[in-house]
C-alpha cells in the first residue's frame, strides 16, 4: 500500500529490496499478511505484495525494504509463516535491465524486423508502432483511439482483419493488455501478437484467421500507470487518477482497474482504501480507460466472441466467475478451449500454463474486466491470462522472455480461435 502523498517525481530505485515468497497455511496467518498488505502504516513503500494475499496453501510473493527484511522475516517466523528468498535485490535487477529499455528507431521499419519487438517499449513507440504497421498494410489495418485516459493519453486500438463482405459483419477478438502498469510483459506480447497477425498472410495457421475474425488490439490498457511505471516507480499497478484529496491535501493516487468494471463491483476481493493496490475507486467505471473499454466492447458486443485480457504473472488461464466460486453456465465449454490454450502452449515451448476459475487456482475478486465481459457484455469465451513467469524474475521479466512468450500466446490464441470457429454459424 502507499503512504499519501503529494504526487512525486522522484525515481524508486529498490537498491537492495527482496521479494520472499511467503505461505499462508491456515486464516490466521492469511490475516495478518492481508492486514499487513491493507493496513495503513509508515511501512507501506517499503512492502509492496506480488501477489494479492488472498490464498491458501499458495506462494505469496511480496517485496521488503533492506532495512526492514530482518524485522519482517522475524515476524512471519512468529507467524509461523514459512518464507524464502526469491528474488535478492530488486534494484540490481533494474539497473541490468535499464540498459536494455533504450527507445529504438522506427523509422527504417521492416515488415519483418523483430528488433523492436524484443525489448520493453515506451507508449510512444508501441503507438509508432501501431501506426507503422497500419500505414504498411492499409487493406488489412486500422487504429482507432477509443478514448483519454486520466491524464489524457490516447487509448488506441489497432484493428486487423480483412473487410468482410459488407452484409455480414465479422466475429471480433479483443484483446486488452497491461491493464496493471507493472507486468510488462503483457504489452510486449500484445505487440507480437499484432506482428504475426500482420505478418500472417503467408502463415497457414494465420492467414484464415485474417479472412474470419477482426482482432482489436489494445496494447496498453493503462497508458497513465504504464509510463510511471517505466519513468518512476517500476512497481506501480493501477492507474494514475486522483479522485480525492484529504483537507490536509494528502491523497492516494490511482484506482485497480481491474476491481473497477460494472460486475458485481465491490462484492469481495477489493479494497474501499483510496491507497490499497485494490483499491476498486469510488465508483464502478468511474476510470476512463475501463470506462473507455467497456464502450467500445458494448458497441460491438453480438460480434465479440473472444475477449482475452493480457496480465503477468504466474502462467494461468483464468476463466469466469472471479467474484464467486459458482461456475457460470458455459464453465464446461470455458474449460474445454483453456485446455486447448493450455495445451498449445506447451507445446511450442513446454512451459506450462494452468487453467482454471480464478477462486479455484488464484484468488476470488469481483469488478474484473473477465467477468465484466461474460456476465454483461454476454462474451461466453472470457479470459484473463497471467503470462510468464512463476516467479523467477515476476514482474522483471527480462527481455530475452518476450519472443518465446508472445510464440507461446500467440499459438494459444490460434488454437482457441480454431475451436471457437467451430461454433459461429
Ligand atoms: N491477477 C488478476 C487480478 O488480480 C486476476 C484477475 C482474475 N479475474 C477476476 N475476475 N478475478 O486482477
Ligand atoms: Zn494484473
Amino acid at each position: 500500500m502507499q503512504t499519501p502523498t503529494n504526487i512525486s517525481t522522484k525515481e524508486m530505485t529498490y537498491s537492495g529490496y527482496k521479494v520472499l515468497r511467503v505461505q499462508a497455511d491456515n486464516l490466521d496467518q492469511l490475516h495478518y499478511l492481508r492486514n499487513l498488505s491493507e493496513t495503513e502504516s509508515d511501512l507501506s513503500s517499503k512492502i509492496n505484495f506480488w501477489s494479492e494475499p488472498d490464498r491458501l496453501n499458495s506462494s505469496i510473493d511480496v517485496m521488503i525494504a533492506p532495512d526492514i527484511v530482518n524485522e519482517m522475516t522475524t515476524k512471519f517466523g512468529k507467524q509461523n509463516i514459512s518464507s524464502k528468498t526469491l528474488i535478492n535485490d530488486v534494484g540490481k535487477i533494474l539497473d541490468c535491465q535499464k540498459d536494455t529499455q533504450n527507445p529504438t528507431s522506427l523509422f527504417y521499419l521492416a515488415p519483418n524486423d523483430t528488433t523492436f519487438l524484443r525489448s520493453f517499449q515506451s507508449l510512444a513507440n508501441i503507438y509508432q508502432y501501431m501506426d507503422e504497421v497500419t500505414r504498411q498494410n492499409p487493406i488489412l489495418c486500422s487504429t482507432e483511439v477509443i478514448g483519454k485516459t486520466s491524464e489524457g493519453r490516447a487509448m488506441k486500438i489497432i484493428k486487423i482483419g480483412w473487410p468482410g463482405e459488407t452484409k455480414k459483419e465479422k466475429p471480433i477478438v479483443w484483446i486488452d493488455a497491461g491493464i496493471h502498469a507493472r507486468e510488462w510483459i503483457a504489452p510486449a506480447t500484445a505487440l507480437i501478437i499484432i506482428n504475426k497477425l500482420v505478418n500472417g498472410e503467408s502463415d497457414p495457421e494465420i492467414s484464415p484467421l485474417l479472412d474470419t475474425y477482426d482482432f482489436h488490439i489494445l496494447p496498453s490498457a493503462n497508458p497513465d500507470g504504464y509510463e510511471y511505471s517505466r519513468n518512476f516507480d517500476r512497481f506501480w499497478r493501477k492507474t494514475r487518477s486522483r479522485h480525492r484529496a484529504s483537507w490536509l491535501g494528502l491523497f492516494c493516487v490511482g484506482v485497480d482497474p481491474n476491481r473497477n468494471y460494472e460486475f458485481q463491483w465491490k462484492r469481495v476481493g477489493s479494497s474501499a482504501n483510496p491507497c490499497s493496490n485494490t483499491y476498486h475507486g469510488p465508483h464502478p467505471f468511474s476510470e476512463p480507460e475501463t470506462k473507455a473499454i467497456a464502450d467500445h466492447v458494448m458497441k460491438h458486443r453480438e460480434r465479440v466472441k473472444l475477449f482475452l485480457s493480457l496480465h503477468s504473472y504466474s502462467q494461468l488461464i483464468l476463466t469466469p466467475w472471479g467474484y464467486t466460486k459458482d461456475p457460470p453456465k458455459s464453465y464446461p465449454d470455458l474449460m474445454r478451449v483453456a485446455q486447448i490454450a493450455s495445451r498449445a502452449i506447451k507445446m511450442r515451448h513446454g512451459t506450462e500454463y494452468e487453467y482454471g476459475s480464478s477462486p479455484s487456482i488464484l484468488y476470488m475478486s469481483a469488478g474484473g474486466s473477465d467477468d465484466w465481459a461474460h456476465g454483461t457484455a454476454g462474451i461466453k469465451y472470457s479470459y484473463t491470462f497471467e503470462l510468464r513467469d512463476k516467479g523467477a524474475y515476476g514482474f522483471l521479466l527480462p527481455p530475452r522472455l518476450i519472443q518465446p512468450t508472445g510464440e507461446e500466446m500467440t499459438d494459444a490464441l490460434v488454437a482457441m480461435l480454431n475451436e471457437i470457429k467451430k461454433e459461429l454459424s
